[in-house]
């Protein structure tokens, strides 16, 4: 035998015991990964998924739709994602005094006389239109200790016209062309 032949006899004979243990090798890892994957579908308990989806999107759902008013052009017209924004530039700046539900009885009112109003109720002085409440949210009523709000935006100031019609029983019907004229002209 040459030494050529017993090299390649020697790797013959090496080869078979290389392969078995890859083999093994190779099943071990696929053994492995098997059974990871049967803990993690079978076993393991897991998140569902679909039901997480299905919770976002409730979330979702119910959360009030936060907008960016200064992305509505015109913020007088009835709309009730700016109602909403309203109710919260009302419960920063009028709640004190009217209340959490407007009812009039806001902490800081109650030794106030004439005491802030209750705009569910809805007896207006000045007046329950669209036009009238913006002048009084503007100007005040002279004369009483409601303030006017020039500090608070335009844009603001609509959509807190747009919650009081939202909430009072007192709703008092808009002409929508002067509306739209004295708006346009009081931005
Ligand atoms: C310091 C307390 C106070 C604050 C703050 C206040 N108000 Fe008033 N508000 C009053 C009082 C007092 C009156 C007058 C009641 C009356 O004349 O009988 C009044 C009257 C009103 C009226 C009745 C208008 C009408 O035509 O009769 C409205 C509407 C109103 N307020 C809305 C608001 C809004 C909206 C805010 C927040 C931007 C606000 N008020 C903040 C005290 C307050």
């Amino acid at each position: 035998m040459s030494q050529r032949d017993q090299d390649n006899q020697s790797q013959h004979s090496n080869e078979p015991e290389y392969n078995r243990s890859g083999f093994i090798t190779f099943i071990f890892t696929m053994v492995f990964v098997l059974s990871f994957f049967i803990y993690l579908v079978v076993i393991h308990p897991g998140v569902d998924m679909g039901e997480k989806v299905k919770e976002v999107a409730i979330a979702a759902a119910e959360a009030p739709k936060a907008i960016d008013i200064n992305s509505i052009k015109e913020p007088w017209i009835e709309n009730e994602d700016v109602a909403r924004y309203g109710e919260g530039v009302y419960k920063a700046n009028c709640a004190m005094c009217h209340g959490e539900k407007a009812l009039g009885d806001g902490p800081a009112g109650a030794a106030l006389n004439p005491k802030p109003r209750n705009l569910v109720e809805g007896h207006w002085a000045v007046g329950g239109d669209s036009m009238a409440l913006f002048k009084t949210f503007t100007n005040g009523i002279p004369g009483t200790s409601m303030p006017g709000f020039t500090q608070i935006k335009a844009a603001d100031r609509w959509a807190l016209v747009q919650y009081v019609r939202s909430i009072t029983q007192n709703k008092v019907e808009d002409d929508p062309a002067k509306l739209n004229e004295f708006a346009t002209s009081a931005k």
